[in-house]
Formats: C-alpha cells, sequence, structure tokens
C-alpha cells in the first residue's frame, strides 16, 4: 500500500490505499473484541479540536487506545490551547509535533489542515476544516456503504440536505469518483453542492443530478444519505431559519424503497430522520457510526505501523 504521511483530502485515496484499509477493518474489529493490541503502544496521538465533535474525537481517541496508545489533547482548542492567546494555527501544530507521534486535528477554517500538514513533523489526519473536508468521515461511510450492501459499484446514492457546508458530503461524493455509482443531490437551491465538488463529479465521468424534491427519488436508491443543515456556517441566521426542517425523512416516506438499501447520517441528527425510521433494518446510521472507530484503527496502523502486526 502506498503510504500517507498525512491525511489532508480524499484527493490523496486512490483504490488500492482505499481496499488496503478496509482489509484491515476485519482485523480491527478483532483486536478491539479481544482488548489485545499493543501495535502503538508508546505512540502518543495529539487529538486537537477547535470546533465542537463527540463522535469523531472519541472514535480516534477509542481507536488509539484500542491500539495501546495513548492521547493527549484540547477538546476545545479555540478557548483552551495558545490559540486564545492569539498562537497561529503553524506555531501550535510545530510545538504539538515534537510531543506527540500522530496529530489528528478538527479547526474552524476551511484549508487549515493542509496548513497544519505543511509544518507538522509527524503524520496529521484532518477531522474536518470547517466546510471543507472530512476525509475519515467519507472513509467510514464508504466502508458502511460496502458493508451493508455487499458492492460500491452500480448503486444510485442520495445525498439530502445542506450540500453547499456539508463537509462529509463533499468528502464522500469525491470519493465515490473511485467506482461506478450515480448520485443524486437533493437540496435547496441555496444550498447545492458547491461547483468545484460537480466538476469534479463530471471529470470522473460520474452521473449525477440535482433535484429539491426528496420523496420522488426515494425509490431508485440504494443509499439514502441525510445530513443535518449546518447552522454555525450560515452568515445570515434568518437563512439558516428559511433552511431548517426542509428535508424529514420519516418511516411512510419509506414504503416505496427498495427491500435492500441503507439510510445513512453522519450524525449528529437534529430533525432530519424521524425516530420513527430507527427501528427500521434499512437504517444504517448507528451502525455506520459504530464503524468509526475500526476505520480509524486501521488508518493509525497503516500510517504508524505500516508493517506492523496488530496482534
Ligand atoms: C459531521 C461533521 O462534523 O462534519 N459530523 C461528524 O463528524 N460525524 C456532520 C455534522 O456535523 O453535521
Amino acid at each position: 500500500m502506498v503510504l500517507l504521511k498525512h491525511l489532508v483530502s480524499v484527493d490523496q485515496l486512490s483504490v488500492p490505499i482505499i481496499e488496503g484499509l478496509f482489509g484491515r477493518v476485519e482485523e480491527m474489529k478483532a483486536v478491539a473484541r479481544h482488548h489485545a493490541s499493543q501495535l502503538l503502544s508508546g505512540y502518543i496521538m495529539a487529538s486537537y479540536f477547535y470546533e465542537v465533535s463527540t463522535r469523531t474525537r472519541f472514535s480516534h481517541e477509542a481507536a488509539m487506545i484500542r491500539l495501546g496508545g495513548q492521547v493527549i489533547g484540547a477538546e476545545n482548542a479555540k478557548d483552551f490551547s495558545s490559540a486564545a492567546k492569539g498562537e497561529t494555527l503553524e506555531d501550535s501544530i510545530r510545538i504539538v509535533s515534537g510531543q506527540a507521534d500522530v496529530i489528528v486535528l478538527r479547526h474552524t477554517d476551511i484549508g487549515a489542515a493542509k496548513r497544519a500538514s505543511i509544518v507538522s513533523r509527524v503524520p496529521s489526519i484532518n477531522e474536518g476544516d470547517g466546510p471543507g473536508e472530512h476525509p475519515t468521515q467519507a472513509l467510514l461511510d464508504l466502508y458502511t456503504i460496502q458493508n451493508e450492501l455487499g458492492t460500491l459499484n452500480d448503486i444510485t446514492i442520495m445525498m439530502v440536505g445542506d450540500l453547499k457546508h456539508g463537509r462529509t458530503i463533499h468528502s464522500l461524493a469525491k470519493l465515490l469518483c473511485h467506482f461506478n455509482v450515480k448520485i443524486i443531490f437533493v437540496s435547496p437551491e441555496n444550498l447545492r453542492v458547491p461547483t468545484q465538488i460537480r466538476s469534479t463529479l463530471s471529470r470522473a465521468g460520474v452521473e449525477f443530478r440535482e433535484e429539491t424534491d426528496l420523496a420522488s427519488a426515494i425509490p431508485q436508491a440504494d443509499v439514502i444519505y441525510m445530513t443535518r443543515i449546518q447552522k454555525e456556517r450560515f452568515a445570515d441566521l434568518d437563512e439558516y431559519e428559511r433552511s431548517r426542517g426542509c428535508y424529514i425523512l420519516n418511516a411512510p416516506m419509506l414504503e416505496d424503497a427498495k427491500p435492500k438499501m441503507a439510510i445513512l447520517h453522519p450524525l449528529p441528527r437534529v430533525d432530519e430522520i424521524d425516530t420513527n425510521v430507527d427501528t427500521d433494518p434499512r437504517a444504517a446510521y448507528f451502525r455506520q457510526a459504530d464503524n468509526g472507530p475500526f476505520v480509524r484503527m486501521a488508518l493509525l496502523a497503516e500510517m504508524l505501523r505500516p508493517n506492523g502486526n496488530s496482534h
């Protein structure tokens, strides 16, 4: 497998890299069951989060600890690290990269992960750079699709909600360019998927279309990927108020959905999926979240100890 020093964007992920990672996920599930690995014993991960997070941070920290490593961190780096004194991201990363063996970073600004990777002396992983990208989420989304449907090819994926600000959408749409998929984007006019992502898909020959109506495309979908309207990204809160609640998936809407399909959501949900969907066997969003630590274990193992055995 081609080694990655830093993971900044899904643009760095080729099919052999993806397959190499997914090939290790089963092994990681066994490691987690047996509480057994010392693969990353003696390694320190710095968990550096300038933006709120529950799943991603816990998932990454659990992944490191499951592999025998340790974690240092700032969960509110904007207020409780030297950033509050005015230190630049670059200087903070220079310091942290002298103290840890890997840095996982979530930041408010597009491009922050790239800036960090330029100055970091140790591997760094982008866990979300503002409305930019979220590559590890895309990896676990892709893994979940494969696991739920048994394939990543000849499938139709609906992506619904705030496609403009949703970094998980941006990363997943680009990652799907490696496979034979069709994408149906469903969003309000003001929250359409960015032009840059549409151009990437066109260049890769991915068939896609844009719609505003959720219900009509449901029968064609093998995957419905719901997303939250990203309140924190709106400069104008009135615009947010006008957009919130625009798509709510509920159980009756799934009557004409395929019997074998998967409903995904990176979570947290606000109101995009009614809780009456949760008991539907096709509701895969909690299984999707459960896959997070295993995919991140595989990533940490590949980045830090590519030839190491996790048992
Ligand atoms: C997403 C994020 O932070 O971009 N959450 C996550 O990492 N699972 C999605 C969101 O916040 O809506």
